[in-house]
């Protein structure tokens, strides 16, 4: 009998335990996306972008390739690449999509702004000015290239913007 008693408050004791372990720690930040072989571009003499890069995530089973094909700067000579708009970029995972915007300026030195989201958790990567070289190929600003020639390897580490 007296077993018996210690028994059920035992378990009397672990029922009102339970709320108290259970409750959630405050909201927890997710472990950064990293970003490899990463590549934007617009093709020479056109106003056709391309992108590709290849992401990993501690919640992803296996590497995913996203990319987007032959999207419109608006001219041959953009010192700029085109925006990726929500549903623009392809995954081979359909819980990834990603985005990608770069403001219009003629001088060629404009950070862009990087969106990856997994299972709806968005991060962010500010692309450096700096990570994009705009080569003229002569005297016709139409035959400017322009492109990312930054590290293609870098994480994704910003969750609250
Ligand atoms: C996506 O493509 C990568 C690279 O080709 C491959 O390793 C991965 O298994 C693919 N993932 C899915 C979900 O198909």
């Amino acid at each position: 009998m007296k077993s018996f008693t210690s028994t059920i408050l035992l378990l009397a004791g672990l029922t009102t335990a339970n709320p108290i372990t259970q409750s959630q720690p405050r909201q927890t930040t997710p472990s950064p996306y990293q970003i490899s072989t990463f590549y934007a571009s617009r093709t020479h003499n056109s106003y056709s972008c391309n992108y590709e890069f290849t992401l990993t995530s501690s919640t992803l089973p296996t590497p995913i390739t996203c990319s987007a094909r032959g999207l419109d700067s608006g001219f041959t000579g953009s010192p700029w690449l085109a925006s990726v708009y929500p549903g623009t970029g392809n995954c081979n995972d359909t819980r990834v999509t990603w985005e990608f915007y770069q403001p219009k300026r003629f001088d060629g030195e404009t950070p862009a702004d990087f969106y990856v989201t997994i299972d709806g958790v968005k991060g962010k990567y500010v692309i450096p000015k700096e990570d994009f070289t705009l080569t003229p190929n002569g005297p016709s600003p139409f035959d400017d290239d322009f492109y990312y020639s930054g590290p293609q390897e870098f994480e994704v580490v910003d969750f609250d913007f």
